[in-house]
């Protein structure tokens, strides 16, 4: 056993989702959640840069004494987690393995969608994993970009945001798909909407519930589950503004946010003469 806080970090303020049902579904264990809100969005960016932020995030929570790291963030995922699982010497849970699997468990018709950021689809990770799964499976991939954005400024349910979805899914929805993969920490907000436009003869994986539902596995495969009197505590630390992620972290997380910290995880770079 151990209560050491587990380490939980995003881009930026979607992660909280995940955040939120771990602590749900771990009512005893700590965390420290950081948001990369200085250099979110990680969706367009290259797939060293995502390493390279990653790489600094974990450092930083390493040095905090986390237990576990879960990289709550599909992108970071997508670009990372072979990587980070080779830099630490503790258990690192991303999210596409959990959703890919939810997935494919789900399906009857073999037929799976995802949707990402763009470099979550371009990666391929999703396709691998569903691969993997379930082979054989026909997948369609959709990058549905604007969603964050879109988000973020809380038009969950706004005209244009309707607009944008009935775009994006067109094809998806075209091509029969009886499950469509979430793949992006934004997304679970717009669920509503995502299956008004695609219809009940399609399920939506949530891939924050099933990240929570490995980390648990995780933990008492590794004998680190904290004990069920540990006293618990939830850090917030951004790398950015603190007064927005309090604002709009809350409708991520489903209750207040205060008291976030602000942090600097850039490694220094000594130029050499
Ligand atoms: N957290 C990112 C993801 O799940 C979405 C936001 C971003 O582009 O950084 O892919």
């Amino acid at each position: 056993m151990s209560s050491a806080p587990i380490g939980i970090f995003d881009s930026g303020i979607g992660g909280l989702t995940v955040a939120r049902t771990i602590h749900e579904l771990l009512p005893n264990e700590s965390t420290i959640y950081l948001g990369d809100t200085a250099r979110v969005p990680y969706g367009p960016k290259s797939p060293e840069t995502v390493q390279r932020y990653s790489r600094e995030i974990v450092d930083w929570l390493s040095r905090e004494g986390v237990k576990a790291v879960v990289v709550a963030c599909n992108t970071a995922t997508a670009h990372a987690l072979p990587a980070l699982r080779e830099r630490l010497a503790m258990p690192v849970v991303g999210v596409i393995e959990p959703g890919a699997r939810a997935a494919a468990l789900t399906t009857a018709r073999g037929t799976v969608g995802v949707i990402g950021t763009a470099g979550t689809i371009s990666s391929g990770a999703y396709r691998r994993a569903l691969e993997l799964e379930l082979p054989g499976a026909r997948i369609v991939e959709r990058a549905c970009p604007l969603f964050v954005p879109l988000v973020e400024e809380g038009w969950l349910s706004h005209p244009a945001t309707r607009a944008v979805a009935e775009e994006y899914l067109a094809d998806v929805r075209a091509a029969g798909v009886d499950v469509l993969v979430l793949g992006c920490t934004h997304y679970p907000l717009l669920k509503p909407l995502i299956g008004d436009v695609m219809g009940c003869g399609t399920v939506l994986i949530d891939s924050a519930y099933e990240t929570a539902r490995e980390l648990v596995g995780v933990l008492q495969h590794h004998g680190i589950a904290a004990s069920p009197d540990a006293v618990v505590t939830h850090r917030y630390v951004v790398t950015d503004d603190i007064e927005r992620f309090e604002r709009v972290g809350a409708v991520f997380l489903g209750k207040p946010l205060t008291g976030v910290e602000h942090v600097n995880v850039e490694a220094v770079v000594i130029n050499a003469p």
